[in-house]
């Protein structure tokens, strides 16, 4: 594997493998890997893709500096896993190489970005529509893979390659989750044992929410069946339950009447912030 630390060597490399008619998939992280990161570089692979990771801590997306400070960083570890994932190019650029001037773009996103994690996390989805903007300004993916872990994320950059015409397939692959169902993040790894053991919760509520969803529960009902649960539990703080438009991500109520939903939640498991969803049908 390649690992490139400067756009314009990246540039020259990958502009010969456009020369021989190659594909380029993409998958930006933030690293700290796992095996939700490594599910992307899979599917990429599969679809026999030039693959290019790029591993960026990106400072505009954070609206908490503690919580960049924090960020985990493994840069050995990853490369490592990076190689046994079969990647071909790993770009690691530093701050000045993704802004050279401050970016202060503001794109808009309607409502997707005021609902949600656009909600409490003012100016998260500009930050994160910046650094994609610029990597795929870099890389030039044929193909881009995302989780749908974060799927209004997904929304998000799949609105701003239509807003802005970007010439790039957006695909949104499964969560992937430990054994007992929650979902990886590298976030799981600042959770004590105690926590850890708690956070289990969160992926069983959300299958307690398809049931009910399937059992034609009303919303407000299900809605309170999770505040209720986890009100009992000292470790936890709920930020959002809502079941939501796949589509859209519009937040539905008792009045829609729909054959799907997508359950989302973000909560914190003592101070580290999880989210996790699932699609109701
Ligand atoms: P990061 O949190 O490192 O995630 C990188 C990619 O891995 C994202 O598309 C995310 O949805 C996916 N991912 C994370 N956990 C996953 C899991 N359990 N299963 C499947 N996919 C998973 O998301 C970001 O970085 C940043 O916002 C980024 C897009 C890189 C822009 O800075």
């Amino acid at each position: 594997m390649l690992i490139f630390e400067r756009n314009s060597e990246l540039k020259i490399y990958l502009d010969k493998i456009r020369a021989e008619s190659r594909q380029i998939g993409f998958v930006p992280t933030m690293g700290a890997l796992h095996a939700g990161h490594i599910s992307l570089i899979n599917e990429s692979k599969k679809q026999e893709l030039f693959t290019v990771c790029s591993i960026f801590v990106n400072p505009t997306q954070f609206n908490d500096k503690k919580d960049l400070e924090n960020y985990p960083r493994t840069p050995e570890k990853d490369i490592e896993m990076l190689r046994q994932s079969g990647c071909d190019a790993l770009f690691m650029p530093n701050a000045e190489e993704i802004y050279p001037k401050e970016d202060t773009r503001v794109f808009n996103f309607g409502e997707l970005d005021t609902l949600l994690e656009g909600a409490l996390r003012p100016g998260h989805f500009n930050g994160v529509a910046k650094v994609v903007s610029i990597l795929f300004d870099k890389i030039k993916p044929n193909v881009a893979f995302f989780g749908s872990k974060d799927y209004q994320q997904v929304m998000v950059i799949k609105a701003l390659v239509k807003q802005s015409n970007l010439p790039v397939k957006i695909v949104a692959c499964p969560i992937i989750r430990e054994a007992d169902g929650l979902a990886m993040s590298s976030r799981n790894m600042r959770l004590t044992k105690e926590e850890r053991e708690a956070a289990k919760l969160i992926p069983l509520l959300l299958n307690e929410s398809k049931l009910l969803f399937k059992a034609r529960k009303p919303i407000s009902e299900i809605k309170g069946f999770i505040a209720s649960k986890l009100a009992q539990k000292p470790t936890y703080k709920l930020d959002y339950f809502e079941i939501c438009d796949p589509q859209d991500l519009h937040i539905l109520t008792d009045k829609n009447e729909v054959k799907q939903g997508i359950a989302l939640i973000a909560c914190f498991v003592g101070n580290i912030r999880l989210i996790d969803n699932l699609l109701l049908d």
